[in-house]
């Protein structure tokens, strides 16, 4: 096996390898004059099996097109089996058509992908699980959820109230509270489709409560900001969060803060400032 570094997650590949004992393929980047991309994949792949890094955080659709280029390189080198691992996976919230004349983003890029050969991915906290089933291309959805938790012990907080927003939160927060002998809650979310505006509110009882806020994506923070801010005027006491994908948007992390939050904690499935945590072990273990 083989690992291939995409320009989006060359560290990520790097530390797999390093943690697999498997030799990286030097790969040729350059831009056109006219921005596209133009890449080669210097190595003999012959009949080899290939995990191939590409990360699809910002800039997404040029991550996404080197992905797609990389595979179709490496396809035409005549090697074996491509594992992409994609360790944040774009478009993922595109699960369906929510107004009429959208497309379905998710499915699309996976087609995409899978036409260009890849043939199995791995990728970690999708947003929206509910697109595997569809896929083409088998994926494999690990969950780093334990791990944040896990630092957040480091961290000082030891039995803090665990809540999640989002459709998925009941699952991340009670998987996060078992990491942690603790109990857990959801914050009920709703984006407006059109206008994006974010409404959020929970049952949960957090007067003086250590609370830790933990979800897949960051992305504007809205939602993270008015999570946060539910939870302080509701009489928390510290206010730790925790994301698995840390896009962090604008000044995102900064109105987190300024929100009420102590702590922001991220992994690096997105190269971010606020990683404590690598998912390369995880990554490394199912490969
Ligand atoms: C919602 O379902 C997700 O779990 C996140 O809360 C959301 O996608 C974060 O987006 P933003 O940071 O833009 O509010």
């Amino acid at each position: 096996m083989l690992i291939v570094p995409g320009q989006s997650s060359r560290e990520m590949a790097f530390s797999l390898s390093k943690a697999m004992g498997l030799e990286t393929v030097e790969v040729e980047f350059r831009k056109f004059p006219d921005g596209e991309s133009y890449l080669r994949v210097l190595g003999d792949l012959r009949g080899r099996d290939v995990i191939l890094v590409n990360g699809l955080h910002p800039p997404q659709d040029e991550h996404i097109i080197q992905l797609a280029l990389l595979a179709d390189s490496i396809r035409g080198l005549e090697a074996g089996k491509i594992t992409a691992v994609i360790p944040y996976m774009a478009y993922a919230r595109q699960d369906r058509r929510f107004l009429s004349g959208e497309p379905v983003s998710a499915l699309t890029i996976l087609r995409m992908l899978a036409s260009a050969g890849v043939d199995r991915i791995i990728t970690v906290n999708i947003h929206s699980p509910w697109v595997i089933e569809k896929s083409p291309i088998p994926i494999e959805n690990l969950d780093a959820t334990g791990l944040l938790a896990a630092y957040l012990i480091q961290a000082g907080y030891e039995k803090p109230l665990v809540l999640s927003p989002g459709k998925k939160g009941g699952a991340m927060a009670e998987e996060a509270a078992a990491v942690m002998e603790t109990s857990h809650d959801v914050i009920l979310s709703r984006r407006d489709p059109v206008t994006g505006e974010v409404v959020v509110e929970t049952k949960a009882d957090v007067k003086g409560l250590d609370v830790a806020i933990v979800d897949d994506v960051i992305s504007t923070g809205t939602t993270m900001v008015k999570s946060v801010q539910l939870v302080k005027k509701m009489g928390a006491r510290r206010v730790a969060v925790l994301c698995v994908h840390g896009l962090f948007l604008g000044n995102a992390a900064e109105r987190i803060f300024e929100a009420g939050a102590d702590l922001l904690f991220a992994t690096d499935t997105v190269p971010n400032r606020y990683v404590v945590g690598s998912v390369a072990g995880l990554i490394a273990s199912r490969l």
